[in-house]
């Protein structure tokens, strides 16, 4: 684990193998651990960077809301301490929000991207009223109530009821998270913008992945981002809820690796 100081922030992040670049964005209220599984596949040939982005696991949390762009300019800012100019970007769900907003803003720094259980759509009125009502909630109750709420949309039902660990796993990773961290990212994901408009542009190779339970990002908005963004690839992981590379690593790993190793003949 490292940190660096980027943007006023103290920002976690680690750092593994050597190779064309890999930087993994988490999704919401996570932080870098969920992706473990995928580090361990592809630290033998790519370098893997796995930042907390701002007020998720041991990263500054800070008291605003925390848009997309401010958290994309992070990532942004913490490549250039590691000296990164361009990298592949994988990214779950928020991390996604991210990965549209820095598409936008740093297309030449985009070598390629895997976008799992994720939409380009911003909130309607009433996901933004959900939110912050969910702020308020975290910041009044503590990040358990949040878990309680959250895990049956996060998780398939067949996770749920027969895989205890992954459970456990995830409701960790949400009790891990601070409630102010959280309230500003819920606030950030209510502001942020609409990136359909974006999806044509995206010229970078793209992989998009979704679990096929998926209640929180269903598959039709992965069939919209890949019949918009020319040339991806579409795979859903039949199982899988919104969490489908802690659930299914397997099959997201199998998907991954073999996305990354065309990559390197072109
Ligand atoms: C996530 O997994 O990052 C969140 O569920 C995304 C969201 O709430 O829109």
């Amino acid at each position: 684990m490292a940190t660096a100081t980027v943007r006023g922030l103290s920002m976690n992040y680690t750092e593994a193998g050597a190779g064309a670049p890999v930087v993994l964005l988490h999704g919401f209220p996570f932080n870098h651990s969920m992706w473990r599984g995928q580090v361990e596949a592809l630290r033998h040939t790519h370098r893997v960077i796995t930042p907390d982005l701002r007020g998720h696991g041991a990263t500054s949390v800070t008291s605003e809301a925390a848009t997309m762009e401010e958290m994309a300019q992070d990532v942004a800012a913490l490549l250039d301490q590691l000296e990164v100019e361009r990298a592949t970007f994988g990214a779950l769900s928020m991390g996604g929000y991210v990965t549209l907003a820095f598409c936008r803003l740093f297309p030449q720094r985009v070598r390629a991207l895997i976008l799992a259980d994720t939409r380009p759509h911003a909130d309607t009125n009433e996901a933004r009223a959900n939110r912050e009502a969910m702020a308020q909630h975290a910041l009044a109750e503590g990040m358990a109530a949040i878990a309680e709420t959250m895990l049956p949309k996060l998780l398939a039902p067949a996770t749920l009821n027969d895989q205890p660990e992954i459970t456990a796993r995830v409701r960790e990773m949400i009790l891990n998270t601070q409630p102010e961290g959280a309230a500003a990212a819920l606030r950030g994901m209510a502001r942020r913008r609409d990136q359909t408009s974006l999806l044509p542009e995206i010229l970078a190779p793209t992989l998009i992945i979704v679990g096929s339970e998926d209640a929180l990002t269903p598959p039709a908005d992965s069939e919209l981002m890949h019949r918009e963004i020319r040339g991806s690839q579409l795979v859903v992981i039949e199982g899988a809820g919104h969490v489908s590379n802690i659930e299914r690593p397997t099959e997201f790993n199998d998907a991954l690796t073999k996305f990354l190793r065309a990559l390197e003949v072109r």
